[in-house]
């Protein structure tokens, strides 16, 4: 866990799902920073096969883009350093096959 954990008040601690795998992040902070601090930091690999994640953070380069899965099992792409944490989120990193 890649946290500072002295002299900061976090919001309630939430569960989200990415890949299947089971992350903690706090009310208030983005799925991007949670994940970093999982340690998780592959959230794509793109058309050449690297390796990406965390670029910006602000929303500008899409680098951080996740899946979130609806209930009714659609998804849709989104900036993951652009969404905060929610306790049941359901997402997928993003995998581009035969150049998708
Ligand atoms: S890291 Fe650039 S849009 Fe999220």
């Amino acid at each position: 866990m890649l946290r500072i954990d002295s002299h900061i008040s976090r919001g309630p601690q939430v569960t989200f799902r990415i890949d299947g795998q089971a992350i903690t992040g706090h009310a208030g902070e983005t799925v991007a920073a949670a994940l970093l601090a999982s340690g998780l930091r592959r959230l794509r690999t793109s058309p050449g096969g690297g390796g990406r994640g965390l670029f910006c953070a602000m929303g500008v380069c899409q680098e951080c883009v996740v899946e979130v899965i609806d209930a009714a099992g659609a998804s849709h792409a989104v900036a993951s350093c652009q969404l905060e944490v929610s306790e049941g989120l359901e997402l997928r990193s993003r995998t581009f096959v035969d150049g998708h």
